[in-house]
């Protein structure tokens, strides 16, 4: 489980910098699809960079399985960072190398080498998000969508215990969004892999998230069920994301 604790994240020095995230505190359990939303500026990017810590949180704690993380260095931070897989929006693949090189690229990044046991692996995963045929192909051969399947068999590479999708279906089309959606919650079915995914689209949330936190300029605004929130949006953050407040109001 990941625990964001009273996390706050400035940019800038003094007590009146800008905070990107302001005493923000969620929590991700185990095994769920959890989504974090809010419209663009709230700080949902900030946020995952922090849980990964690709950047240092200002204050605040994140503590995953018990274990705060945000001290982490070297040998554990390297650790740390193989149990979080992350998506992104512009699917993040080397355009030189194929995809079964791209799959394989987290094998190297962590022991230096790719053995025949981790291209085996990679394929099997390939074939799971449908691209077995793909696999010497180059990722500009591909569409988005299949790029972001791509990244997905690449981020299940290391078994993570948790995966982080920041806005990783906003580039899609309706048809791609639905197959990359099904993806990941057949993979969070099939392996109990816990997923966090940043998105402003309530659409994405809906489909695949059990529980939705609600970012608004920095804050968490509102926190609960997907089923609670769509009955019963209590913010005006929530609404909007909802398109339940006039367009030009
Ligand atoms: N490196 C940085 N330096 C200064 N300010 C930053 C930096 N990164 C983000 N910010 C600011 O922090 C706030 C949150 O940005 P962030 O990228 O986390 O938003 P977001 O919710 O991911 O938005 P989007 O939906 O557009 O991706 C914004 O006001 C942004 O300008
Ligand atoms: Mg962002």
């Amino acid at each position: 489980m990941i625990e964001i604790k009273h996390l706050t994240k400035t940019y800038g020095v003094g007590d009146d910098a800008p905070r990107a995230l302001d005493d923000v505190s969620i929590d991700i359990a185990d095994g769920d699809i959890t989504g974090i939303i809010g419209m663009s500026g709230a700080g949902k990017s900030t946020l995952v960079r922090c849980i990964n810590l690709l950047e240092q949180p200002t204050s605040g704690q994140i503590i995953v399985d018990g274990q705060d993380v945000t001290g982490l260095s070297g040998a554990e931070l390297r650790q740390y960072r193989r149990r979080v897989a992350m998506i992104f929006q512009n699917f993040g693949l080397l355009a030189q190398k194929t995809v079964l090189a791209n799959v394989c690229f987290p094998y190297r990044a962590a022991t230096g080498k790719i053995t025949d046991e981790n291209r085996a692996r990679a394929l099997e995963l390939l074939d799971l998000v449908g691209l077995k045929e793909k696999a010497s192909s180059y990722p500009s051969q591909l569409s988005g969508g299949q790029q972001q399947r791509v990244a997905i068999a690449r981020a299940l590479a290391c078994d993570p215990e948790y995966i982080l999708c920041d806005e990783a279906t906003s580039a899609l089309d309706p048809a791609s969004t639905n197959t990359v959606l099904k993806i990941l919650r057949d993979v969070n079915r099939e392996t109990g892999v816990t997923i966090a995914v940043i998105t402003h689209s309530m659409d994405v949330v809906e489909k695949i998230c059990k529980n939705v936190a609600v970012l608004e300029h920095g804050r968490l605004v509102e926190q609960g069920s997907v089923a609670e929130i769509f009955a019963n949006p209590q913010t005006h953050a929530a609404k909007v994301l909802l398109g339940r407040v006039d367009w030009d109001a």
